[in-house]
């Protein structure tokens, strides 16, 4: 089976009601980065951003895969699929992906504020204030934040290497280290791009789709079955 390697991000969700990031309606231009999503915001206002993850975590469980996922999905049939997702939802699996790799956490999860390895299952929408981890620390959203390692990044490089097809879907790719994966990607490999706004990217042999995820994803998903 020949290996397919997706690397997805905000985009992808978008048509199921998640707002992306960096576009015009995105969560960033609502929020500064520096008081939700870093451990010095943690620190300096813990309750702040408990609430800003409960409300995303909320804004995750009410909504559904799209096309676009389950398209993905639907690609296991023929090929070996490696999702590797900056999405902290947990949309891909919901449409029956297999191997999902969650770069920046997934926000169904809690994590024990003083030791990032211990993670919890969360019962409902909302970590509380007071809920604590084994080790008694207060716990918090399973996410990355700006200024954390990502401690996934050199097991996702390898599976770039060792693509036969990669594809890029809905992500700016503004955002280090996964914007750098792509480099990883043999040159002989065939590359997609999916995006109705296609990021610059530094390797041109690229298959440009732009078109939003709904479309462009069965488009692609559609052509590699038939090909195979
Ligand atoms: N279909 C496909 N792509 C879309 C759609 C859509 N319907 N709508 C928007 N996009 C594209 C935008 O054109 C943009 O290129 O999705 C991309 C979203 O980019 P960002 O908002 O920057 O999201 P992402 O690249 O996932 O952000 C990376 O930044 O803040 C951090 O940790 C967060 O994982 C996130 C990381």
């Amino acid at each position: 089976m020949k290996r397919v390697v997706v690397l997805t991000g905000a985009g992808i969700s978008a048509e199921s009601g998640l707002k992306t990031f960096r576009d015009s309606d995105g969560l960033w231009e609502g929020y500064n980065i520096e008081d939700v999503a870093t451990p010095e915001a943690w620190e300096r206002n813990p309750e702040l951003v408990q609430e800003f993850y409960n409300e995303r975590r909320r804004s995750v469980l009410e909504a559904e895969p799209n096309a676009a996922h389950f398209a993905l999905a639907s690609l296991q049939d023929k090929y070996e699929v490696h999702i590797i997702t900056q999405n902290i939802d947990d949309l891909h699996e919901r449409a029956g992906s297999q191997n999902v790799m969650h770069l920046h956490g997934v926000i169904t999860r809690s994590q024990s504020s003083i030791n990032p390895k211990l993670t919890y299952p969360i019962d409902g929408w909302e970590i509380k204030m007071g809920e604590t981890c084994e080790l008694g620390s207060q716990l918090r959203a399973h996410v990355v934040w700006f200024g954390e390692a990502v401690p996934m990044i050199e097991s996702a490089a390898v599976l770039c290497s060792q693509a036969d097809i990669f594809i890029l879907v809905g992500t700016s790719l503004a955002v280090y280290p996964a914007a750098g994966l792509i480099n990883y990607v043999p040159r002989t490999v065939t590359k997609y791009i999916i995006d109705p706004n296609i990021p610059t990217v530094a390797n041109r042999s690229i298959v440009e789709m732009p078109y939003k995820a709904t479309i462009g994803m069965p488009m692609v998903v559609e052509e590699l079955l038939a090909a195979e």
